[in-house]
């Protein structure tokens, strides 16, 4: 197994080129089992789960090429299940139950279990698909929907958390092909919601609302081939903006929306971090002495869970007490420990965390646990001193294209291990 090694306390500088969306590209990959047309992806990031989801993909019978960033998907026949041996590495690959619901009119696809950062059920989904008319059965490890033909329905998709991404994506997919009318109450509204259906809209579905609580969308018979650009990843543009603030003398992130990340942005404003905004980029630089805050994850358009663990490193070593609530996911705390391990002050209080800055953080051999814990873990390497040694790297390279290599532009110590 890989390792990264970071030699921290190097001064970070320059700009970097922010890769497609790996939250966009997943359901996106998905979708295109929705037609027997080909379909052309580009900006598809080079991700080990953009290859668990290709490799789906050619499971379930299409045929698919690879060039660089460009992904060609020619799903013209194709099979509904999809096994445990296949989609057990990824929890997206549930996505793949909407899409063949509508396409086949039924779906068998291994349940995803839960994962180091909590549970994660899928029964608004469910119950989304259950609206459109399906039957639903869980046995043996699988769930299976069924319908003779799918009706459109008024479904709300918000739960205890707030709105799901996935389920909203799921119900998008399959009600792109019932019958009338679906009207999808408490949708999520992230940007990578928004992509999807925007390709979906290419590919001849009738969709209103995208990016609002509520999605109408008016069934039609089929689907046809389409083209699509990826939007930036915006989780990765907000780690290397706490990238540069942690270890920065002042980086510039390039090929970026700046609206998709104004919930980090103005988390690091008031954290005392100078940001600048052009078109399609954002420089952070250092502006005097950092000051705690008090952040709460939030949907979309609060601030992100996946950047959560992000911000603890770098409040980690912020002068003065910071509070983090966790309100997506709860428990998602996995990096704390590791933290502690390199010298952070840091208690949990349920699904709270309370940071007490320290003037310096010291290298360590830790354990990545997920794809966002790995990241911070890497982003406080950079601030520590002395050497830092992340094992498990697999998870980085589950939703990080090259980060090392990134990291390593904007003058980063850091190599990668074989293993
Ligand atoms: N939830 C339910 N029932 C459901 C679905 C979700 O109770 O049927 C709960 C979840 O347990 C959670 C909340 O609703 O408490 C939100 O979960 P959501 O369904 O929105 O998460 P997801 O769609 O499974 C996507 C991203 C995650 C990201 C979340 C929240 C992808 C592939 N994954 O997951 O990304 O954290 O939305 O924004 O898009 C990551 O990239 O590191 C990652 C984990």
């Amino acid at each position: 197994m890989d390792k990264i090694l970071i030699h921290g306390g190097h001064p970070l500088s320059g700009s970097i080129k922010i890769s497609g969306s790996k939250n966009s590209a997943l359901p996106i990959l998905a979708a295109t089992l929705l037609t027997r047309e080909p379909c052309i992806l580009r900006r598809v990031p080079d991700l080990s789960d953009t290859h668990y989801m290709l490799q789906i993909l050619m499971h379930l019978g299409a045929q698919v090429e690879r060039a660089s960033g460009t992904v060609t998907v020619n799903a013209e026949t194709i099979e509904s299940i999809a096994p445990y041996e296949v989609v057990r590495k990824m929890r997206a690959s549930v996505c793949v139950l909407g899409p063949l619901l509508g396409r086949c009119k039924e779906a068998t696809v291994s349940l995803p279990g839960g994962c180091v950062i909590g549970d994660r059920p899928i029964d608004l989904h469910l119950k989304g698909f259950e609206a459109l008319g399906a039957a639903v059965r869980v046995e043996g490890g699988n769930v299976k929907v069924f319908a003779p033909k799918l009706i459109g329905a008024i479904v709300s998709l918000t739960g205890k958390f707030g709105p799901t991404v996935l389920g909203t994506d799921n119900v998008m997919m399959a009600a792109v092909l019932a019958e009338g009318i679906t009207v999808i109450e408490g949708a999520a509204t992230e940007p990578e919601v928004v992509d999807l259906a925007n390709f979906l809209i290419k590919m001849g579905a009738k969709i209103e609302g995208a990016g609002t609580r509520r999605l109408i969308i008016d069934g039609v018979k089929e689907l046809h081939g389409a083209e699509h650009d990826v939007i930036p990843d915006r989780i990765e543009a907000g780690t290397f903006l706490v990238a540069g603030a942690i270890a920065g003398k002042g980086v510039t992130i390039k090929r970026v929306v700046p609206e998709h990340i104004s919930s980090v942005t103005d988390a690091l404003t008031a954290c005392g971090y100078q940001i600048q905004c052009a078109e399609n980029s954002i420089t952070v630089s250092p502006n005097g002495t950092a000051q705690p805050i008090e952040l709460a994850t939030e949907p979309y358009p609060g601030f992100p869970t996946d950047m959560q663990a992000q911000m603890c490193a770098l409040l980690s070593t912020t002068d003065g007490i910071s509070v983090i609530t966790e309100n997506i996911f709860p428990q998602r705390y996995m990096h704390v420990a590791e933290l502690k391990r390199m010298g952070a002050h840091m208690q949990l209080e349920g699904a709270t965390a309370v940071i007490q800055g320290v003037e310096r953080l010291l290298g360590a051999p830790v354990m990545a646990s997920d794809l966002r814990a790995s990241a911070a873990l890497v982003l406080a390497g950079l601030k520590a001193e002395g050497q830092t040694e992340v094992s498990r790297v697999y998870h980085i390279d589950r939703g990080y294209e090259h980060l090392d290599e990134k990291l390593s532009e904007l003058g980063a110590h850091i190599e990668r291990m074989k293993g």
